[in-house]
This record gives C-alpha cells, sequence and structure tokens, in this order.
C-alpha cells in the first residue's frame, strides 16, 4: 500500500519532531503494510518554510536510517499546500512541491472557508495544468452540510482524499459517516493517514481496511490503497 499524506519528514511542520519519532512512524507504517510514503510537510502562507534542500537532506537521512532498522519503503516528496493566492506561481517555481514530481498537488483549506472560494481555486489549479487532490474533505463545514457538493467536486475532475483515522472512526462520528457515505458511494479516489505521531494519530490502515473490505470488497480495496496512489507516483490520470 501506499500513504499519499502523512507528517513524517520531521521538524519540518506540526508532525515528527525529530529523527527517532520519524523512524516510529515509519516502523509502524511499515507494520500496517506500507510500502510507498509520499512525505507530504505543510506549506502555508506567511509561514516559515525549510528549503527543498533540507527537506530532500531529511528524507534521505530517513531512507538511510531505514537501511540499517530493515524497513524497506520507498519515500517521495511533496507538500500539502494551504491554498492561498500565489500557490500556482509558487508551484511553477518549485518552491512548492508537487506530488513526487507529478502533475498532483494536494490542497488544504480551512474548515469553514466557503465553497465557492474552495471550488475557484481547486479550478484555478487545474487551469494552471495541476491535478488537485483535496486534502480530508471531511474537514470543510461546507462539504459536510451539503454531501451533494463532493459529487461536485469529483465531476469537476478534482481528485478527493480522505483521512483513514476518520473513516475507521477515530476522529469522531461525523467524519466516519461522512467519509463511510462517500466510499459507499464510489466518490474518493485516495484514504491517507495524514500522520502525525505515533499514538492518536498514527500511520494505521487496518480498521480503515477492514471496514472497506467488507462493504466494497478486495478489488475496491486495491484500487483505493494500491493502484491509485501509484498512479500518482508514475503521473499517471487517476
Ligand atoms: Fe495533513
Amino acid at each position: 500500500m501506499t500513504d499519499i499524506h502523512c507528517h513524517i519528514l520531521y521538524g519540518t511542520d506540526d508532525g515528527a519532531q525529530d529523527l527517532e519519532t520519524g523512524l516510529k512512524m515509519l516502523r509502524i507504517a511499515y507494520e500496517e503494510g506500507i510500502r510507498s510514503i509520499i512525505l507530504t510537510p505543510h506549506y502555508k502562507p506567511r509561514h516559515h518554510h525549510p528549503d527543498n534542500s533540507v527537506l530532500l537532506m531529511k528524507m534521505q537521512e530517513l531512507r538511510d536510517m531505514m537501511i540499517s532498522m530493515g524497513i524497506g519503503i520507498d519515500l517521495y516528496l511533496g507538500n500539502e499546500v494551504l491554498y492561498f493566492n500565489e500557490v500556482p506561481e509558487r508551484l511553477r517555481a518549485g518552491f512548492i512541491n508537487s506530488m513526487a514530481n507529478s502533475r498532483y498537488v494536494l490542497v488544504e483549506f480551512m474548515p469553514n472557508d466557503d465553497y465557492s472560494y474552495i471550488k475557484s481555486s481547486l479550478y484555478g489549479l487545474l487551469s494552471e495544468g495541476y491535478l488537485p487532490i483535496l486534502a480530508h474533505i471531511e474537514r470543510y463545514e461546507c462539504m459536510l452540510r451539503e454531501p451533494d457538493r463532493a459529487r461536485e467536486i469529483k465531476e469537476m475532475g478534482i481528485y478527493i482524499q480522505v483521512n483513514s483515522g476518520s473513516v475507521d472512526g477515530s476522529l469522531g462520528r461525523v467524519f466516519k459517516k461522512y467519509t463511510r457515505h462517500l466510499i459507499e458511494n464510489d466518490l474518493i479516489d485516495f484514504v491517507a493517514s495524514d500522520a502525525h505521531d505515533t499514538h492518536k494519530r498514527a500511520p494505521r490502515f487496518g480498521r480503515c481496511i477492514k471496514y472497506m473490505n467488507s462493504r466494497m470488497g478486495k478489488e475496491y480495496v486495491h484500487r483505493i490503497m494500491s493502484d491509485n496512489p501509484l498512479k500518482i507516483i508514475s503521473d499517471e490520470f487517476v
């Protein structure tokens, strides 16, 4: 399986704070059956961001340490971008990383952002030739209020990601009900961990997969957890 959204790249955002925590998270991910990860440190307006050279160095450090620990996970770099006006320009300039160097971009918004703002921002990215993935769609109040909006977003050509902790219920009943509704209507493209630590927000897929397996079957699980994410890495259309 592949995890396309997590905060394991230590010391770069509010996720893993040190190398040791990053490695513990990778160990958990490996035991869950995850074999490829796109590291997605936050990129937000008016925040200080480490240079890409630092991100690449830390990613290489994780790779080197994994070898000595017997963990075989392929690592790729991306960002989780909190949308602001200069995002397309900063993507083009290489300050913001697309997902594993592909056309895919992982985009988030504030929970109370307007639907019209979310839609027009995503549309703007599409028209620049990017393939936007809306991060954890269940977090946005405007989506929860009107479940049909997920279909509208998808029909626009936007990809939809939900968090495994929302599907398995560990992030609360509201998120669980909404994400399961989306899954049962085949409206999502990706499940990811959005892991930040080794406890409450660890990279775990087990219970989420169990649910998807029983409700949607093995082929569905394979498509969402493996086939679709690998298409990001090879820069193909999902
Ligand atoms: Fe995240």
